[in-house]
């Protein structure tokens, strides 16, 4: 039985009032390469996805969530199928507390809004994962290799995908990139100057080894 992968892409989106949100910069472009490229393989690949410009990778099925709330709800469905999670999505670490059903008007010069944690997906799915490989990513600013592998234990990860933002040489769209590849066994593995699409075949390839249950068919 050829595994199925489960894949996470693209930013989450918090709301604060109607028109407003808390998200970040991903694109989800890492994690569509990887969806797709599991599909060219002939495996069965889910992605659920953040809000993007994307279009669905021939062959994935796509759920399409916006809150960090509906995409853990979605990854607990759907990791119960699978027997792989590649956590790509960049997942808003906060929420505002109360949301504003209204509009927040200005006027009062200055103002704040009191954020809460969001659950951890990939920890959860670390816990819970049994014979299931999971992926994780991390983006750091500073300290790559000590907060990368700090991630892989703690949240009982199979390998993790460490990306630098750095000045000069963007870790979100299109771009080449630079990564370093830990596994479960502490190997460390670096990649200079890579399209997303050729890091997405090594990171599934190293997954799909590091998978137990893998049998070819
Ligand atoms: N992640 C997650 N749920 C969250 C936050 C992150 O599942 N609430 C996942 C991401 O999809 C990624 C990994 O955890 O695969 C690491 O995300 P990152 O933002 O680098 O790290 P955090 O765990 O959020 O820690 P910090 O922001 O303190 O670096």
């Amino acid at each position: 039985m050829k595994p199925s992968v489960l894949v996470t892409a693209g930013p989450t989106r918090e709301k604060i009032d109607p028109v407003r949100f808390i998200s970040n910069y991903s694109t989800g472009t890492f994690g569509y390469a990887i969806a797709a490229e599991a599909a060219r393989r002939g495996l069965s690949a889910t992605l659920i996805s953040g809000p993007t410009n994307l279009e669905a990778p021939k062959g994935v099925k796509i759920i399409r969530v916006e809150t960090v709330d509906e995409m853990k709800q979605a990854v607990e469905k759907e990791f119960k199928k699978s027997d792989m999670l590649i956590m790509a999505a960049a997942v808003s670490d906060w929420k505002a507390r109360n949301f504003s059903g209204t509009k927040i008007k200005r006027g009062a010069g200055k103002m704040s809004i009191e954020l809460v944690e969001n659950p951890d997906i990939l920890a959860w799915a670390g816990r819970i994962k049994g014979r299931r490989t999971v992926v994780g990513f991390a983006l750091e600013t500073e300290s790559l290799e000590k907060n990368a592998r700090k991630k892989l234990k703690q949240k009982n990860l199979d390998l993790i995908v460490a990306n630098r933002l750095a000045k000069g040489r963007e870790a979100f769209g299109d771009n080449a990139t630079d990564v370093m590849i830990i596994d479960r066994y502490g190997k460390k593995t670096v990649f200079i100057n890579k399209t997303k699409r050729k890091l997405a075949k090594i990171i599934l390839d190293r997954a799909l080894e590091l998978n137990i249950g893998y049998k070819t068919c």
